[in-house]
């Protein structure tokens, strides 16, 4: 039996892609490892996980992701280096990461899609609701973090919950787009979502982006799920099935979200937060 009232205490971060756009960076180093200023994409995500309350991070890797193991990890001969000395600050966020979670993780054998990844991360979670942080959506807000946000309205719905913002309609083949009735302020219960249609047949301008809180009946849905767009796995066709049942909401979030997957977001993201330090 599901539980759908338990607390939020997980997050997977898919982290098995190639990621094609960044090459030749991505060719040895994950690009889940690529920083913007001085830290890792994914080391955001985990900290926006930190700031929900969630405190046990499942990473899906793949080959050649071993950096990801150990830059969550204690480095003892950097530790030794610096300990005392002035450049120790250097290493203050990364060690509050460390001391206030637990990793594990799993690989991703075939690249099969998103909501393959996703289901590799079964192990991991069990039969409980978690979130999913796809790290090369970077989101920054000043109150509460968009997985915050979404955890406040978990609680009150307990079901799937997508995070959503308006795009230009000629970017609709770069995402899931989803429609539906507004049952409350910026909370919309999706009835229709198609993954990455081309402009004439999006069914709104409303794009998924990288946040998840997924109920844990989604595991089986994947499993169910034929191959889709591209010939893999998608996510957007599983939470489909949940969301004719009533069981997915889409949430406009509050706060900014930077496409580093993409090279012109990436530049935007490390120009945003260079100013914002300064
Ligand atoms: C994935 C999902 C897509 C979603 C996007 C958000 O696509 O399949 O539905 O809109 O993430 O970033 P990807 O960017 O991995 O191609």
């Amino acid at each position: 039996m599901s539980n759908n009232n338990m607390k939020i205490r997980k997050c997977l971060f898919p982290a098995a892609g190639y990621g094609t756009r960044f090459l030749p960076a991505t060719k040895a180093i994950p690009k889940e490892m690529l920083p913007v200023l001085t830290k890792p994409l994914l080391q955001y995500g985990v900290e926006e996980a930190i700031s929900a309350e969630i405190d046990t991070m499942a990473i899906v890797t793949g080959r050649g992701k071993r950096a990801i193991e150990d830059h969550f990890d204690i480095s003892y001969e950097l530790e030794h280096q610096i300990k005392d000395t002035a450049k120790e600050h250097y290493l203050t966020e990364i060690r509050k990461v460390i001391n206030n979670c637990t990793f594990s993780y799993t690989r991703q054998i075939k690249m099969k899609g998103l909501g393959h990844a996703i289901a590799c991360g079964e192990t991991l979670i069990g039969n409980e609701p978690f979130a999913v942080i796809l790290a090369d959506d970077l989101c920054d807000n000043d109150g509460d973090s968009v997985l915050s946000q979404m955890i406040k309205l978990f609680e009150k719905y307990k079901c799937s919950i997508v995070a959503v913002e308006e795009i230009p309609p000629e970017h609709s083949n770069r995402y899931g787009v989803i429609a539906g009735d507004t049952i409350e302020d910026n909370v919309i219960r999706v009835t229709d979502m198609v993954e990455k249609p081309e402009p004439k047949d999006a069914p709104s301008n409303l794009a998924i982006i990288g946040r998840y809180i997924l109920t844990p009946d989604i595991f089986d849905i994947i499993k169910d799920t034929k191959a889709g767009r591209g010939g893999e796995i998608q996510i957007t066709d599983a939470l489909l099935t949940q969301a004719k049942k009533g069981g997915v909401i889409a949430y406009k979030f509050k706060g900014k979200r930077f496409d580093c997957g993409s090279v012109d977001g990436f530049v935007e993201a490390t120009n945003y937060f260079y100013n914002k330090q300064k």
